[in-house]
């Protein structure tokens, strides 16, 4: 399936400039949808993932169906003030802005290998946010999953290593 066809670009928004990638036209068709979490799935299979963990508010769309295909867990990244119990925070530099993301403290098992699973790679700031925060908790960052990767942003570079699975550049 050629899940492009599936991505509405919308000029100008949020802010003048920005040419935003909308997913909620994968999301609203259901073999698109499917698609989309089945290549992640099989990518999850191969890193030998653990635990989703998917940031706010996008990373929980596509990261949930991931983890109840495999029947593992689903741990959310979100910013802060939002989660109720003691959290781990890192400062992180968005595509346009900064701002802190949370995980709760036992979250990850120390050891667990987690699969990060996000809509889209722009600045990877979002990403390695998030790296930082399972390793904080002793986790082993399995890989990287995106829908959609930017790719004159350069986002994969935060990424390094990693394992990285994206299924549409632009
Ligand atoms: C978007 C997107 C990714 C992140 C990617 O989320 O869903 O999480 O930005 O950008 P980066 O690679 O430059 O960090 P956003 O922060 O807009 O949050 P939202 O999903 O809650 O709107």
């Amino acid at each position: 399936m050629d899940l492009r066809q599936y991505v509405t670009t919308v000029e100008n928004w949020p802010k003048e400039g920005i040419s935003f990638k909308d997913i909620t036209t994968i999301m609203d068709n259901g073999p698109a949808f499917k698609y989309a979490a089945d290549q992640i799935v099989e990518f999850a299979k191969e890193v030998g993932a653990e635990i989703i963990v998917g940031p706010e508010a996008r990373g929980f769309i596509i990261g949930c169906p991931v983890a109840y295909a495999l029947e593992i867990g689903f741990a959310p990244v979100r910013k802060e003030g939002k989660l109720p119990r003691e959290v781990v925070r890192v400062e992180y530099g968005l595509e346009y802005g900064q701002d802190v993301l949370t995980m709760h403290k036992d979250a990850i098992k120390p050891g667990q290998k987690a699969l990060i699973v996000d809509d889209l790679l722009a600045t990877g700031g979002t990403v390695d946010a998030t790296i930082q925060l399972i390793e904080k908790l002793g986790g082993v960052v399995a890989g990287c999953a995106f829908i959609i990767e930017l790719k004159d942003l350069n986002g994969r570079e935060k990424v390094g290593n990693y394992p990285i699975k994206t299924l549409i550049e632009y």
